[in-house]
């Protein structure tokens, strides 16, 4: 792997991966909600939102720089104000911070390793007169991440201690429970075989693919089967987060778990999951690995088609006449493709 594909990789693990000085940026964040983001709950300190806003402007400036731009402050000022502290003024700062690092991690895979000590930003010095590289650039970055990180961390313990003393009911700044799978989580993934995996590209990019291997390890933890995985299983390697959709096709309706994955190869976890998922379909997969995922968050997932029909019975039934047209259509399809073959 090529230098600057490793740095982008440390951007993307900064932000939202595994990094070795604690949670990532994203992982401090999650949770936040809007109300605890805008509370500055030390007079005179920033609140999350403007430390947010802040990384998210250092990070375009720091990308402008690698681009060739010489230094200085970023074009929407060194400590941009948060526009409101609505819940949607705060996805928006969210999601700006997480695509100013995508573009980040774009431009830095976009240079040559040779480029690396390269001076960037018209030539900057540093307090002792040593040029600034682009190494040093996208290094300090992450530091800078890494400092904020902690600062957010600290207000967010803050902001729990704060809602838990004054108001128990508002926990959303609290740090997430551990999930416990319960009897219709663990319904519906025994019923389903199959769902989709969402991992993220050390570029940032998206990738979902199907898997029909998910299946129930214990209380907390899911896992599936690598038999035909390379990209999930090369996204997992820079970066464990991954997210699972399970749905039930008929009721409309599943779970989302997002959680932090591991891979076992060659163990008693392997050699388990292999035994159960052979068993249960009666033939025998060649598994690369077994993908252990560690359950952060459990979210339900509900068609907004249940604004129109009563209960899950009543969808059930519409879906299951639904279900047997939509295949005899598709029978009809396929029928034709062996036809004109
Ligand atoms: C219905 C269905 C179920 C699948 N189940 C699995 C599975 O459990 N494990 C696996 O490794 N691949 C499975 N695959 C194959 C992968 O989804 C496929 O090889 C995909 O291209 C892998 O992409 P990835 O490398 O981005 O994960 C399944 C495919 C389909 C269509």
């Amino acid at each position: 792997m090529r230098e600057v594909e490793r740095l982008a990789r440390e951007v993307g693990s900064t932000l939202s991966g595994d990094p070795w000085h604690g949670p990532s940026v994203m992982a401090v964040l999650s949770g936040i909600d809007a109300a605890a983001a805008g509370r500055r709950a030390i007079p005179g300190a920033h609140t999350i939102a403007e430390l947010v806003l802040h990384m998210a402007a250092w990070t375009r400036e720091t990308t402008r720089r690698l681009r060739g731009g010489a230094a200085g402050a970023p074009a929407e000022g060194d400590w941009p104000a948060p526009r409101a502290a609505t819940a949607e003024a705060w996805r928006a700062a969210l999601a700006e911070l997480r695509l100013a690092h995508e573009e980040l991690a774009a431009e830095l895979v976009r240079h040559d390793d040779a480029d690396l000590d390269r001076p960037v930003a018209g030539g900057q010095r540093d307090a002792l007169g040593e040029i600034v590289t682009l190494r040093r650039t996208a290094a300090g970055l992450l530091q800078h991440d890494a400092y904020h990180a902690g600062q957010a961390a600290l207000l967010r313990k803050l902001a729990a201690g704060a809602a838990s003393s004054s108001a128990p009911s508002d926990t959303a700044a609290a740090p997430a429970a551990p999930v416990r799978l319960d009897d219709d989580m663990r319904a519906v993934i025994a019923a389903q075989r199959l769902g989709y995996a969402a991992t993220v590209t050390p570029e940032g990019r998206p990738n979902l693919s199907p898997k029909g291997t998910i299946r129930v390890l214990d209380d907390r933890r899911l896992f599936f089967c690598d038999i035909a995985s390379p990209n999930t299983r090369a996204n997992l390697a820079a970066n464990p987060w991954i997210e699972l959709n399970v749905v039930d096709p008929l009721s409309r309706r599943g779970w989302r778990f997002l959680g932090r994955a591991t891979l076992h190869a060659g163990d008693e976890v392997h050699r388990r999951a292999v035994e159960q998922i052979d068993g249960e379909e009666g033939v025998h997969y060649h598994v690369e690995a077994v993908v252990v995922i560690e359950l952060e968050r459990a979210l339900p997932l509900r068609s907004p088609g249940y604004d129109h029909v009563p209960d899950e019975a009543a969808m059930r039934a519409r879906w299951t006449g639904l279900r047997r047209r939509l295949d005899e259509e598709f029978e009809r399809h396929l029928a034709e493709r062996r036809g004109g073959r």
